[in-house]
């Protein structure tokens, strides 16, 4: 660990073990909050980089950290927690890092010089084993769950936010990936995303009833409901979230991609997640659509230029085109090496932020064609977006699209919208540029196509903005 790399680095990521605060504090309000909001706000994140003379390597391998804010009367109490997972409970009782990461491997350290050349070494590393679920916190039935992208989840404990139970899909399914990013559909099911490194059944899509109440989560009764191959046999797309709706998965198989003899020997190499991932260059993006009810996909295929994107935004069916708005970055495998701490220590500048920067991008999809289309004519009817889509070639089924962005947008991602609009017809959603020039949160307009911008004090990072609806509103931005 170099402490001069942790010296540039802000304060957030140079936090300690014992920074934490487990029992509830009292806040400083300024403004007012509203009196109707009551209950508590989670949040999920690495947040803790050190431990004794090791430091994780890259932004997103810190251990996880749970944040609690509740509010009550005007008045917001705070609590944070290191997530006991099994992968900080090691680490923790032996004062240095160990396990595996996205971007960082470290030995046990206790293993003899023998027993690390010894033959299980050469049985590849399980990414579906990293426990420590730093992405993402998800509200099921009445359960909280820290989720990542392996399939383990952890579910934890309301008041204390500590771990009450470890899950593991793998139980029920054959999954290598998971998603953090869950949809939990209207009647309380959750719709998961899973990976597979076989690239026969590579991208597969889950439905998980509700659970009954009175019994511990056991995911009984998850099932696959749709699977679809990879387009490449050694690589398979790098999947953070998806898109859901009325009658449709929307995939996203892009060129930022696992190669995996790469990830079969990890264990052999001692290499990381991210060392195992390679952009398939000039390549498209492919968006796949996938009937619900058959779990089959249409037959266009649909081709958007090459590029990468975490977050979807929202998607929904409007006049037999499928509408898709995402966070879009123009290149994959510079987005991963530029989170790299030692990248971001030398490359921030005095108020901690880069060139990182992703956009929003509006991906329009024509369910159908004609068949006597003209090759360039634009196939997308719908009269409010630029989104084009055209065929190159007659009588096949791929179609090209160029997204339609918003001019002099804001820089954007970890966008959210009201949920009770997911896969419907939408006009607002909310994100942040938290490492970019300004350090602003965004409310886009996605009928007037434009940006408003709050911008954050002086050393003040927004995070992820959570959209919370007013009890009775019947607009969807009142909240
Ligand atoms: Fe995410």
């Amino acid at each position: 660990m170099t402490q001069e790399m942790f010296a540039k680095l802000p304060q957030w990521l140079n936090l300690e073990q014992s920074d934490h605060m487990e029992k509830p504090i009292n806040t400083i309000v300024s403004g007012k909050i509203p009196s109707w909001i009551c209950g508590s706000l989670y949040r999920n994140g690495s947040g803790l980089y050190k431990i004794g003379p090791t430091a994780w390597n890259h932004l997103f391998d810190g251990f996880a950290v749970l944040q609690r804010w509740t509010f009550k009367d005007g008045t917001v109490t705070f609590q944070s927690s290191v997530l006991d997972s099994d992968d900080y409970k090691k680490s923790a009782k032996r004062n240095r890092i160990i396990g595996d990461a996205f971007g960082s491997k470290f030995p046990d350290p206790c293993e003899t010089i023998f027993s690390r050349h010894s033959f299980h070494k050469f049985v590849p590393s399980k990414p579906e084993k990293i426990d420590n679920t730093s992405v993402n916190i998800v509200e099921f039935g009445d359960r909280l769950f820290a989720m990542t992208e392996s399939p383990l989840l952890n579910e934890v404990t309301p008041d204390s936010l500590k771990v009450k139970e470890k899950v593991s899909l793998t139980k029920h399914l054959a999954l290598h990936l998971g998603t953090a990013h869950p949809h939990i559909l209207k009647d309380g099911s959750m719709i998961y995303y899973g990976t597979h490194f076989d690239y026969c059944k590579a991208y597969n899509f889950v439905s998980i009833p509700t659970q009954p109440e009175s019994s511990e989560a056991t995911f009984e009764g998850a099932k696959i409901v749709a699977t679809i191959p990879s387009r490449w046999k050694m690589n398979i797309s790098y999947t953070h979230s998806f898109g859901i709706t009325e009658n449709y998965f929307i995939h996203l198989e892009q060129p930022l991609t696992f190669n995996i003899p790469r990830l079969m020997m990890m264990g052999l190499n001692g290499t990381s997640v991210a060392e195992c991932m390679v952009t398939q260059q000039d390549e498209t993006m492919d968006i796949h659509v996938i009937n619900r009810a058959t779990g089959k996909r249409t037959p266009i295929t649909y081709k958007a230029p090459n590029g990468f994107v975490f977050h979807f935004i929202n998607c929904y069916e409007d006049l037999n085109h499928i509408v898709f708005d995402a966070c879009f970055y123009p290149s994959g495998t510079d987005t991963i090496k530029k989170k790299y701490l030692d990248y971001l220590a030398h490359n921030f500048t005095e108020s901690y932020t880069t060139d990182e920067a992703a956009h929003f991008a509006r991906f329009v999809m024509p369910l159908k064609f004609d068949e006597k289309a003209e090759v360039d004519a634009n196939l997308v009817t719908l009269p409010y977006t630029t989104a084009t889509a055209v065929i190159k070639k007659k009588g096949k089924n791929f179609v090209y699209l160029t997204p339609e962005t918003i001019e002099e947008s804001p820089v954007v991602d970890l966008p959210r919208i009201n949920y009770d609009y997911n896969g419907m017809k939408y006009r607002y959603f909310f994100g942040t540029s938290a490492f970019t020039e300004g350090k602003q949160l965004s409310k886009f307009d996605l009928v007037e196509k434009r940006a408003l911008t709050y911008d954050a004090e002086k050393n003040l990072t927004p995070g992820e903005p959570v959209f919370l609806a007013r009890p009775g509103a019947t607009k969807e931005d009142d909240g």
